[in-house]
């Protein structure tokens, strides 16, 4: 039987409440391993048959345990499916989204989803609820930590990749096929692409909040990296808690049952799979303001919400709107109970075809064997450290990087011994002890301990102390005076040749429902950075942290500075690599560095004004009278390597071309030397003469490449005239993409600001 025989039979054989069941979305939540003696909410609906899937289980046993309650309760024995948030590694935490996307790395990328995904299959999981794909310039924004950065096509190939990752090759099982892939087996779990969509946009960089965007920024930013992993095969879709344009996503249904599932002739892109809401988002409809639970919930199941997480709106509300319809015209909104007893079949159908898919309809236990195994932890480890040095970003050094290893150095600072915020956010399987701290890095590496000193207080606002400890803190506190702790930091650091400052943020500043104004280091490090600098010896300073932070101060009195994020259990091993040469920094900015928290949002990508020269006409100023630049701090792409790279001249093989044809453009880069260099070519675009105002520039293609000390390389991109479309979107609805003939300028070179631009133009 093909996939499709298989379910349709099944569902001919399910009653309505069956049915409903399979479209309830429930977290494991303590104490439900098995059950014993209180009948929870959870295990009375499993005995009833009224639980599709549930995440959170935390291990094999609890997940087998619970699909045996599930098998039991259920008539015609349809098992579960489990998930969990596997967002930067399961149990082996790698660095942040937002650090991996610095790596630029896309094999990197994929390997650390696969091991990611064996991990969590080995624990009887079957879904992950990443990629974070959403696209974001906010800094202020917390969830910048889980995502991509700001970019959409370096978004969309971590999409592509992270779904590859995941689910490797078989899971994308055709309906037609016989039997699903061999994904328990094989290690492999399906991916869902989240948050749909524009979470990355809310305003004001508050979680949570609503998006109102053009439907052309919609569809050029904050799309194509969905396009690009339901391309890619991705079997699941989570909706975003925020508005897009006035309509919460939840209740989205141009956008879901549009855009998203529509077939590509009707210019969707034909998604098939299963959409999930996000915690409890069915019912936030009603806080959204669109009316009491059950118009919400016919609202979210026509806009094309398969499953209902958590809230149970759909269990409760979902059998009476079978039966009677519902007949809302004050709020314009009808639907007749045929009409939604379709929608219920619609959807419970999705959710028996993952499963299907999943393998779960031939074989419950598929990949849930006492036998199962995880991957080798020492290899999760060593790639946690490479990804770690991958993704960490070099933005200033005057040629003191890297260290000698037999140095005299001293570390101070609140990480310079820190475990648990090096997990950084959404690292919920996560253990603080599995990473090595930054002193025993140093240690490990060098053979010489470091002098250490401040190991604490790294939030000085006593009310923002309050609030993180309401997400569980991870900051130490140390009641001596301030004065105090600094005076000891100093009288160490004087006893050292070099001083590395180890400062940054707590993993609770960043993160779900943590978004900051403030883009500065605590005002406490930043005293204490002071100190340090006005030592005058040479000082190294390393930044821990979740989202992009204002370096001014750190920027202009180090001798270098590196950005390591939240590096994972490998974090703080791959910075002593860097520091002391064991890697090289490749690492190269996924969202751009700003110079003030109110200039917000950031982008290397904005519309040009009419009024673009800086300086000529000040009080035509297109930035702020009150920040002396306005370009971002450090550009969207930059990153320094310990060996110089010179760029040779751009050349195209033609400039001018009919626009069927490609045109490559070459450049030489060259390492000039001693180390290796790995260098991410650029390649930028620019429409001076278009029918609309385009961005300044636009990220067009990239390619990472090794050089060896003296190696010299052509590099070519192949560039098709499909590659500067854009979209027109009066109505999204009769939204359609379009292309101007004539110039094109194209800019390369090592980030969006350092780049050499050659003129092509396109012949229609
Ligand atoms: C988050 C999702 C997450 C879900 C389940 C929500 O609060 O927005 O990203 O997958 O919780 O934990």
């Amino acid at each position: 039987m093909t996939i499709i025989e298989r379910v349709e039979s099944l569902l001919g054989a399910m009653d309505l409440a069956e049915k409903i069941g399979q479209l309830n979305l429930l977290a494991a939540g303590e104490g439900l391993v098995t059950g014993a003696g209180q009948p929870t909410a959870l295990s009375d609906r499993l005995a009833n048959g009224g639980v599709g899937a549930i995440f959170g289980t935390k291990s094999l046993a609890s997940a087998r345990a619970l699909q045996e309650r599930a098998l039991a309760g259920s008539r015609l024995g349809i098992p579960l499916f489990f998930a969990e948030d596997v967002i930067h590694g399961h149990r082996t935490i790698f660095p942040l989204g937002i650090a991996m996307a610095c790596s630029w790395d896309m094999g990197l990328i994929r390997e650390t989803a696969a091991y990611a995904a064996a991990e969590a299959a080995a624990e009887g999981l079957h879904q992950v609820y990443a990629p974070m794909v959403d696209v974001t310039r906010d800094p202020r924004w917390g969830r910048v930590a889980e995502g991509p950065g700001e970019d959409p096509l370096l978004a969309s190939r971590i999409a592509t990749a992270m779904v590859q990752g995941f689910q490797g090759p078989g899971l994308g099982a055709m309906l037609g096929a016989g039997s699903a892939s061999g994904l328990g087996a094989s290690g492999h779990v399906a991916a869902c692409l989240k948050h749909f969509v524009a979470y990355g946009a809310p305003q004001s960089g508050r979680d949570y909040d609503n998006a109102s965007l053009s439907w052309e920024d919609l569809l050029e930013t904050y799309l194509p990296p969905f396009a690009a992993g339901l391309e890619a095969g991705a079997l699941s879709v989570m909706a975003a808690f925020n508005a897009v344009n006035k309509v919460p996503m939840h209740a989205h249904h141009p956008l879901i049952e549009g855009w998203l599932r529509a077939s590509r002739a009707e210019g969707g892109q034909g998604f098939d799979g299963l959409m999930v809401s996000d915690y409890t988002g069915v019912k936030e409809l009603t806080p959204h303001g669109l009316g009491p639970a059950q118009l919400a919930v016919a609202r979210a199941l026509h806009a094309g919400i398969d499953m209902d997480m958590v809230g149970e709106d759909y269990w409760r509300e979902l059998p009476a709107l079978a039966h009677h319809g519902i007949d809302a015209p004050d709020a314009g909104f009808s639907l007749g109970a045929e009409r939604i007893g379709a929608m219920i079949d619609c959807a419970c159908r999705r959710v028996l075809t993952f499963k299907a898919r999943l393998g779960l309809l031939d074989d419950p236990f598929r990949g849930m064997a006492e036998t199962a195994r995880p991957p080798a932890r020492d290899k999760g480890r060593a790639l946690a450290r490479k990804a770690a040095a991958a993704s960490a970003v070099l933005l200033e050094n005057n040629g003191i990087l890297p260290l000698a290893r037999g140095a005299r150095v001293a570390l101070i600072g609140p990480f310079a011994a820190d475990r648990a915020n090096m997990l950084g956010t959404w690292s919920v399987s996560g253990r603080a002890e599995d990473v090595v701290p930054l002193d025993q890095a140093v240690a490990a590496l060098t053979g010489v301990t470091p002098a250490r000193a401040w190991g604490a207080d790294i939030v000085d606002e006593s009310w923002l102390a309050a609030r993180l400890n309401v997400h569980g803190v991870t900051v130490d506190r140390d009641p001596r005076p301030e004065a105090e702790q600094i005076a000891e930091a100093v009288a160490v650091a004087r006893g050292a040749d070099i001083v590395i400052a180890a400062l940054g943020e707590a993993k609770e500043h960043a993160g779900e429902s943590s978004s900051r104004l403030s883009v500065d280091l605590p005002a406490v490090q930043l005293r204490l950075f002071a100190a340090l600098a006005a030592l005058g010896k040479p000082l190294v300073t390393v930044v821990f942290a979740g989202r992009p932070l204002s370096l001014a101060a750190l920027s202009k009195q180090s001798d270098a500075l590196l950005y390591a994020w939240h590096g994972g259990v490998g974090g703080p091993e791959g910075v002593a690599d860097l520091l002391f040469g064991a890697a090289e920094p490749s690492g190269r900015l996924a969202i751009s560095m700003p110079r003030h928290g109110a200039e917000a949002p950031v982008t290397y990508a904005s519309d040009p004004s009419g009024r673009p020269s800086p300086g000529r006409f000040a009080k035509f100023l297109t930035g702020w009278l009150d920040l002396e630049d306005d370009a971002p701090h450090f550009p969207f792409g930059f990153g320094l390597g310990y060996a110089p790279v010179g760029y040779g001249p751009p050349r195209l093989s033609r400039d001018t071309a009919p626009a069927s044809d490609r045109v490559t453009l070459s450049v030489m880069v060259v390492n000039h030397g001693t180390r290796t260099a790995i260098e991410t070519v650029q390649l930028y675009a620019s429409d001076p003469v278009a029918q609309v105002t385009r961005p300044a520039r636009k990220l067009i293609d990239f390619m990472q490449v090794s050089l060896s000390p003296g190696e010299s390389r052509e590099i070519g991109f192949s560039i098709s005239a499909a590659q500067f479309a854009y979209p027109v979107a009066p109505a999204l609805e009769t939204a359609c993409w379009q292309r101007d003939p004539g110039l094109i300028r194209l800019h390369v070179g090592a980030n969006s600001r350092d780049t050499q631009m050659v003129e092509l133009t396109w012949r229609d």
